[in-house]
């Protein structure tokens, strides 16, 4: 049976979210619903046989499912009445910006018995999954350290569609940082104890309030994070992750260890992404041409820099060729497979692999960042069911 899906928010994420659910077999959007003109107006355009709902009346019926793609303060009050109405809901992360909105999504989720997914899309990205496999392989042995960057220069995107990060309490490390601190518990399947953060407003002056964020983490297996969130750097964006091991480590896409040194890639760049083809918007340029052009130098960069480090096997020569030079983040395709998992899971009667209980968790310890990088101090992360 099709879902039926509908899309809250037409902004950046609903418009790309209308696409990742038309590159998912057995899904349609229905319907969209924006609180402003302009919204209606590019959902008009772009998906036009799709109804644009100004009223909420009108959207809610004939749906089976909805995405959150609204902004983060007013996630909480649709998650809730979607689940109210017996829909399913996969919302745009971070689940909720407060506690207060925790404790209502996780009540009605509770009273549901539907499925809630977030869309912590860093969960699904190839290579962080292959990272996640070595973690719980034991193939990194004791962890001792992990770190995750969000660099994103939002400079010219910020207030593209709307004012939401202006005036909606768009703190970063909630907004944006909740990417890697959620990418970070994963990998360790550790909860977060203590968070301590500091934060400037030095790059992105029209930003309302800090761009730049370093946030340490101490988890409760002893490990210490770092979560980088820099909104208005002059440099392209870095999703770049990192993980240290008493017996291997991984920097970006290159496992090292302490016999071989240099002891392999990880993952290579995908030339063809399969699952992209279906995209009706060709502005995203996914059709097989536009793959093509711009997947194959990352693919061929990739294979030079593994062919290269065969001529680096000198002792001492290991820094010839330490850095693999392909950013290695191909967010269209993880969001699909997240789309996928939600749908997936209504059909199965599974939970989804990013779970709201999970995404709360996240959303706890970004909070307690944003009040340590304000007080200047570490502020302890309550456990969920205390928080609750
Ligand atoms: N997973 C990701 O990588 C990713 C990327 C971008 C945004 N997001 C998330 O998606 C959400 C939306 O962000 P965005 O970049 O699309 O924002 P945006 O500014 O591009 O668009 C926001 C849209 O929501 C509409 N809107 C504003 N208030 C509304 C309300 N009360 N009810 C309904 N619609 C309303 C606006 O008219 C606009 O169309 C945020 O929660 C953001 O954190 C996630």
């Amino acid at each position: 049976m099709t879902l039926r899906v509908g899309i809250l928010g037409f902004g950046g994420a609903g418009q790309a979210h209308a696409s990742y659910f038309a590159c998912v077999p057995g899904c349609r959007v229905t319907k969209v619903f924006d609180a402003k003109p302009a919204g209606l107006a590019r959902a008009a355009e772009l998906v036009p046989a799709v109804a644009a709902c100004a009223d909420l009346e009108r959207f809610w019926p004939e749906l089976d499912a909805v995405s959150v793609c609204t902004p983060d303060a007013t996630h909480a009050e649709y998650v809730v009445a979607a689940l109210e109405r017996g829909l399913h809901v996969l919302c745009e992360k971070p689940l909720t910006d407060s506690l207060d909105g925790l404790r209502k999504v996780l009540a009605a989720e509770a009273r549901a018995g539907r499925t809630l997914a977030v869309l912590h899309q860093m969960r699904f990205v190839l290579l962080h999954r292959a990272i996640k496999q070595a973690v719980g392989a034991g193939r990194l042995g004791a962890l001792s350290y992990l770190e995750g960057y969000y660099v994103h220069d939002l400079t010219r995107r910020a207030f593209e569609y709307d004012s939401w990060r202006r005036e909606g309490n768009a703190t970063p490390l909630v907004y944006a940082g909740c990417h890697f601190v959620d990418l970070l518990r994963w990998f360790t399947g550790s909860e977060i104890d203590e968070v301590w953060a500091a934060s400037n407003h030095l790059a992105y002056p029209e930003y309302p309030e800090a761009d730049l964020t370093v946030a340490t983490l101490r988890f409760s297996s002893g490990t210490l994070g770092k979560v980088l969130v820099s909104l208005g750097s002059a440099v392209p964006q870095d999703h770049a992750v990192r993980l240290y091991g008493s017996l291997a480590s991984i920097e970006n896409n290159v496992l090292f260890d302490r016999e071989r040194g240099w002891a392999g890639l990880l993952h290579e760049p995908v030339i063809l992404q399969r699952k992209l083809l279906r995209d009706p918007n060709r502005a995203n340029r996914h059709d097989l041409l536009s793959q093509l052009r711009r997947n194959l130098p990352a693919w061929a960069l990739g294979k030079a820099f593994g062919a290269l480090r065969l001529l680096a096997r000198r002792p001492g020569a290991e820094y010839g060729a330490r850095y693999y030079p392909v950013r290695l983040y191909e967010h269209a395709l993880a969001c699909v497979e997240a789309v996928e998992d939600f749908a997936t899971a209504i059909r199965e009667g599974r939970r989804p692999q990013c779970t709201a209980e999970e995404a709360a968790k996240t959303v706890l310890a970004c909070l307690a960042g944003v009040e340590s990088s304000r007080t200047g101090r570490p502020v302890r992360v309550p456990r969920l069911a205390e928080a609750l």
